[in-house]
């Protein structure tokens, strides 16, 4: 597990997206795991500058979205569909045969579900998972009492949850109360994980998953046992951390530099 401390939004938005970016370089066919919330928006606006300004190419990258909810059709203005439309796809030149998002509308969800575990896996695994987190700790919408070896299911969505995403709907009573989503298994099963997060509110969430027992209380935690997974942090969100200055201790020295040091003086 990695911890990079920013101290502004902007900053931890930079270096998750050059992370993107260099797994990009690296293999221009990646699959990508995408997320939506309003913590990842500033990634995909560096992501967005990249490709216009640095030519950034996605022109050979898969996407699979974490998750929908349940009964809103792809244009709804309140739909992941839309939401990654107008926040990225739009504006990069991903192919739209390589997108997939989980359907809200589908009159099969069960077989919705397996299939879209299938069409991960065929189409190689996930390379780069992008995660928030929500106040209760969850991932995608895996809820508290979600199963750490979830697949791709239906959830219903927490109260906690509800009014946290209230803000974003007319009325309370408008926001959906199940949704479709990504497994704590199906996301463990990705190669590395990027998860992001900003502000105080997010202070008792990350300590927990960070810091905390392994439970499904708190579905973040289910990362610790994950052997590739960065948390790109703000001062705000890193607040409750009790090992904080070990993590800048790390940070200042570089994870494993004397052995880096070493090696390259040996050649
Ligand atoms: P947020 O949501 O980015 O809007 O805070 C995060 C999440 O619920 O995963």
């Amino acid at each position: 597990m990695e911890i990079i401390l920013k101290d502004t939004y902007e900053d931890l938005c930079r270096a998750a997206a050059r992370m993107v970016a260099k797994m990009l370089n690296a293999k221009p066919n990646a699959v990508l795991g995408l997320a939506t919330g309003s913590t990842p928006i500033g990634i995909y606006r560096e992501l967005i500058r990249l490709h216009r300004e640095e030519g950034l190419d996605f022109s050979q990258v898969t996407t699979f979205n974490l998750d929908e909810y349940v009964g809103l059709g792809r244009n709804h203005q309140q739909s992941y569909h839309r939401f990654m439309q107008e926040h990225l796809f739009e504006h990069i030149n991903v192919p739209a045969q390589n997108i997939y998002i989980p359907s809200g509308t589908t009159d099969n969800y069960e077989a919705f579900c397996r299939w879209y575990e299938q069409r991960i896996k065929e189409c190689g695994g996930i390379d780069l998972q992008i995660l928030g987190i929500g106040v209760d700790g969850h991932i995608a919408f895996n809820e508290p009492g979600s199963s750490l070896g979830s697949r791709t299911r239906i959830k219903t969505l927490a109260r906690q949850t509800i009014e946290d995403n209230a803000r974003f709907f007319d009325k309370p009573e408008d926001v959906p109360v199940y949704a479709i989503t990504m497994g704590v298994g199906t996301i463990l099963e990705a190669r590395r994980i990027a998860l992001v997060a900003n502000g105080k509110k997010k202070a008792p969430a990350i300590a927990a998953a960070i810091e905390g027992p392994v439970t499904s209380l708190c579905t973040a935690s289910a990362l610790q046992l994950h052997a590739d997974t960065t948390y790109f942090l703000d001062r705000e969100a890193a607040g409750d951390l009790k090992m904080i200055e070990y993590y800048e201790w790390i940070q200042a020295k570089g994870p494993g530099a004397p052995y880096s040091t070493t090696w390259r003086r040996s050649v």
